[in-house]
This record gives structure tokens, C-alpha cells and sequence, in this order.
């Protein structure tokens, strides 16, 4: 039996780094996704296979064995297997499964492809197994995956996966669903410069054991970003969430975690009409985001585009995992 999952992307609205310190942010799913199909075997390995990586390997036991460059694949792959086989775990039945995977979200921009990934794989291999795992064991298991990633994700790229939706998020108090009256039109902006989260969010670690009284009170403020952020939403006060999210993104840059092209971007924006601009994820490349008025969506997309910047455009919130069987 064949059965498949999906999971979605996000993009972080306000509070990136600051969530890694227990700061409120405020995410949102696009509906960009990655898709997982498991099949149980016979025998105790894990196969994984990813089409868009082009890496493929089976893990039995600790050992991993690749038709391609071995310590690549090993080191891309893992994630997933450590997903999968923690869920295996949780029947006591000794099973293999094949993983395929296949995914719309580009990896390693910021946009969650890794987390998405991830949760697909826990809900798709969960299904399989014949349990009904729930979807705050889903989140956990692929949280354990997620530390292979970076060593300390805050949690809220799989929150959002698994759930979807827009929501506050805070690191080891869960989350709040935020309901909006208007769809959000977001505009992606990918300068398509890979980077690694796990470095930048060091970079911001080592900034403020060098500088605690300075970069405390910015992941301080930050943090009231996201909670006056929620509010506007509720409000459905897309000015003011503008506004949140270009001051959002000056204090990101203050934290050293900009580029160049991001900052280059986010004023493209700005100049054509959007309502606010800020880098999304993890920064130092990657995307940034573009909130603007329906009317001026495509405008804002052809600047970003004119200017190098791949645009993506996200019409409101994506739902969180789902599973099926064919
Ligand atoms: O996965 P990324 O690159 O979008 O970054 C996630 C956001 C961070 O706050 C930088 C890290 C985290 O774990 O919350």
C-alpha cells in the first residue's frame, strides 16, 4: 500500500531569530508543498529517494549506502531518515520503509522546505504503519528531525507545517491560531542565494554574548513587533502591519542577518507600492516579502522581478498536513 502526504511552506511575517529566544512570532503557509510517499517493507531499511535533490540512499541501521556522493546524500538525507525511523519506532514492529519525496518548496531560502519535508515524512510513514499519530506528534517527531537541520530551531517552521494557516507562534508555549477577514496578498521576493540557517543563527548567539545590552533590547523589540502585529491582524490593519514589518526588518539588519540583495530588494518594494518589506527566514540571502494591497500585487512582482528577484505571489494561508491513500 502506497500512502502520501503533503505539507506546506511558510513564510515567517515578523519575529524570525527572536522566536529562537522565546520572542512571539507571527508565520504564515504558502501553498507551495512538499509531497511524501511511504511504503512499508519487509526487511529494517530505510530507503529515501528525492527527486529535486537528485539524491537518493538506504539507510539499515546506522549504516548508509548511495548510488551518488555518498557523504552528500548522507548528510541531506539524514534528516528524513531520522524522521522516518523515529516514527517506525513507535509501532514495536520491525519494518523498512521506501520515502519518496517530491517538492514545490525551494530548499535552503527560507521558506520551510526542510521542516516540510519533514512533517510529510512523520505523517505519510505514520499512516502506513497503521497508526493514528496526531498532529502534535507529527509536529514533535519532525521537531527531532528538524535539530539535524540546525541544532536549535525554535520549533516554528514545523508549528506552521503541520498546522497551517497564519499563527503566533512562542518557542515551548505553542501557538495561537490568527484569524484574518482579508486574504493577505504577499509578494516573495528569492534573491536564490543559498545559506545556512544554523550559521546565521550562531551569528546572532555570538552577537549577543558580545553585546548583551545592545542586540536584548532589538530581540526585546522584535518580539512587541509580533504581538502588535498579531493585533493588527485582527484588526485586519494591513497598513499598520506594513509599517511592523519595515521596522521588523531594520532591526534584522541591525542583528547582521541582511544581504546586500535582500536590502536592495525590499526597497524595490517599497518604492513600488507595497504597504511593507522585510527578509524572511533565516536571512543572509534567501527571500524576503512583500505585503501589499490586491491592486498593487503585480506591480510590486514585476519591480521585484525587473530587479532579479524571483516573485512568487502568495494569496492568503495554506492548510497544514494532510494524508491519503492510493
Ligand atoms: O528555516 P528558516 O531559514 O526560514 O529560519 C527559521 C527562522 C529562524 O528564526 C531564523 C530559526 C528558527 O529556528 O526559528
Amino acid at each position: 500500500m502506497k500512502v502520501y502526504a503533503s505539507a506546506p511552506g511558510k513564510v515567517i511575517l515578523c519575529g524570525e531569530h527572536a522566536v529562537v529566544f522565546s520572542e512571539p512570532a507571527i508565520v504564515m503557509a504558502i501553498n507551495r508543498r512538499a509531497f511524501v510517499c511511504a511504503e512499508l517493507r519487509n526487511d529494517n531499511t530505510i530507503h529515501i529517494s528525492s527527486k529535486d535533490l537528485n539524491l537518493s540512499g538506504d539507510f539499515t541501521g546506522r549504516r548508509f549506502k548511495s548510488e551518488a556522493d555518498e557523504s552528500e546524500a548522507a548528510v541531506r538525507l539524514r534528516p528524513i531518515w531520522v524522521a522516518a525511523r523515529k516514527t517506525l519506532e513507535l509501532s514495536n514492529k520491525n519494518l523498512g520503509v521506501n520515502v519518496f519525496i517530491h517538492s514545490e518548496i525551494p530548499p535552503s531560502i527560507g521558506l520551510g522546505s526542510s521542516a516540510a519535508v519533514a512533517v510529510a515524512t512523520v505523517a505519510a510513514v505514520g499512516r502506513a504503519i497503521g497508526l493514528r499519530v496526531s498532529r502534535e506528534e507529527i509536529c514533535s517527531v519532525a521537531h527531532e528531525a528538524e535539530k539535524i537541520v540546525h541544532g536549535q530551531p525554535s520549533g516554528i517552521d514545523t508549528s506552521i507545517s503541520t498546522y497551517g494557516g497564519v499563527i503566533a507562534f512562542r518557542r515551548n508555549e505553542g501557538f495561537v491560531r490568527l484569524k484574518t477577514h482579508v486574504n493577505l496578498s504577499v509578494v516573495i521576493g528569492n534573491t536564490k542565494i543559498e545559506r545556512s540557517t544554523g550559521d546565521l543563527v550562531r551569528h546572532v548567539y555570538q552577537l549577543r554574548e558580545l553585546y548583551p545590552n545592545v542586540i536584548n533590547p532589538l530581540i526585546h523589540a522584535i518580539g512587541h513587533i509580533s504581538v502588535m502585529a498579531a493585533e493588527a491582524l485582527r484588526r485586519d490593519n494591513l497598513s499598520q502591519l506594513g509599517d511592523l514589518m519595515n521596522i521588523n526588518h531594520g532591526l534584522l539588519v541591525a542583528l547582521g542577518v541582511s544581504h546586500e540583495k535582500l536590502d536592495q530588494l525590499v526597497a524595490v518594494a517599497r518604492r513600488a507600492g507595497a504597504l511593507g518589506a522585510k527578509l524572511t527566514g533565516a536571512g543572509g540571502g534567501g527571500c524576503m516579502i512583500a505585503l501589499t494591497t490586491p491592486g498593487k500585487t503585480k506591480l510590486v512582482a514585476a519591480a521585484l522581478s525587473r530587479a532579479g528577484g524571483d516573485p512568487l505571489i502568495i494569496r492568503g494561508s495554506a492548510g497544514g498536513v494532510r494524508t491519503w491513500v492510493a
